[in-house]
């Protein structure tokens, strides 16, 4: 379960952090956007960086919906991303961009938007720490879920089990207790939640990420 910070409290950011960690975040979501890529802006590597020692020992999955990607990774590992997610539409050499990713030592995600085929893993699964299915399209926090992403997170669940390797199947956008369930069913093994955890304010910080968890 991972939350993401883009529905948190941005003034009090660090006491966000520190509030879902304590409440059984098992990675914080980090959502960085550029008015380019996507249209919106939110924060980057100093932003990271700050939030960094809130986290503890739990680590930071950085979504990047940026373009160009590749000068970034250098700054998101420095600043302590230990995962980094970008979408393929937004490198100009997908595989070039996993391998730096992981030559600075972080876990190497790609990013599919609701109309990205998934057979842009073809080629670059076996590179890869985590696929990050959007049920979404990115940018904005509170949007529906794509129903008809259940069957593209089937697809992609295949295509790992068929690898052989530990990849992670990321599933972010809409996702709140009353759909967990289906997207777990279909495949998903890491769950993004930004409204859903951070709508009910701190106290309920625990009970909305249990709830999600135990519907999964
Ligand atoms: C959307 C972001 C998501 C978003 C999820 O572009 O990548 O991480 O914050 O927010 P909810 O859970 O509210 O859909
Ligand atoms: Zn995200």
């Amino acid at each position: 379960m991972a939350p993401s910070l883009l529905s948190a409290n941005f003034a009090r950011l660090g006491d966000e952090v520190e509030a879902v960690v304590a409440a059984g975040a098992d990675l914080i979501h980090f959502d960085v956007m550029d008015n380019h890529y996507v249209p919106n802006l939110t924060v980057g590597p100093l932003v990271c960086e700050a939030i960094r020692p809130h986290a503890g020992a739990v680590p930071i999955d950085v979504h990047l919906m940026v373009r160009p990607v590749d000068a970034l990774v250098p700054m998101f590992v420095q600043a302590g991303a230990g995962l980094i997610s970008f979408h393929p539409e937004a490198s100009e050499h997908v595989h070039r961009t996993i391998q730096l990713i992981r030559s600075h030592g972080a876990k190497a995600g790609l990013a599919l938007n609701p109309a990205t085929p998934v057979q842009v893993l073809d080629h670059v699964l076996d590179d890869l720490d985590l696929v990050l299915v959007m049920s979404v399209n990115p940018g904005f926090g509170g949007q529906a879920f794509i129903d008809g992403m259940l069957r593209k997170i089937e697809a992609v669940r295949r295509r790992i089990d068929a690898s052989g390797r530990d990849v992670w199947l990321e599933v972010d956008g809409g996702v709140k207790a009353s759909n967990a369930g289906r997207i777990a069913a279909a495949g998903a093994d890491t769950l993004v939640a930004g409204s859903a955890v951070f709508s009910g304010g701190a106290g309920q910080y625990r009970a909305a990420i249990d709830a999600i968890r135990a519907s999964a």
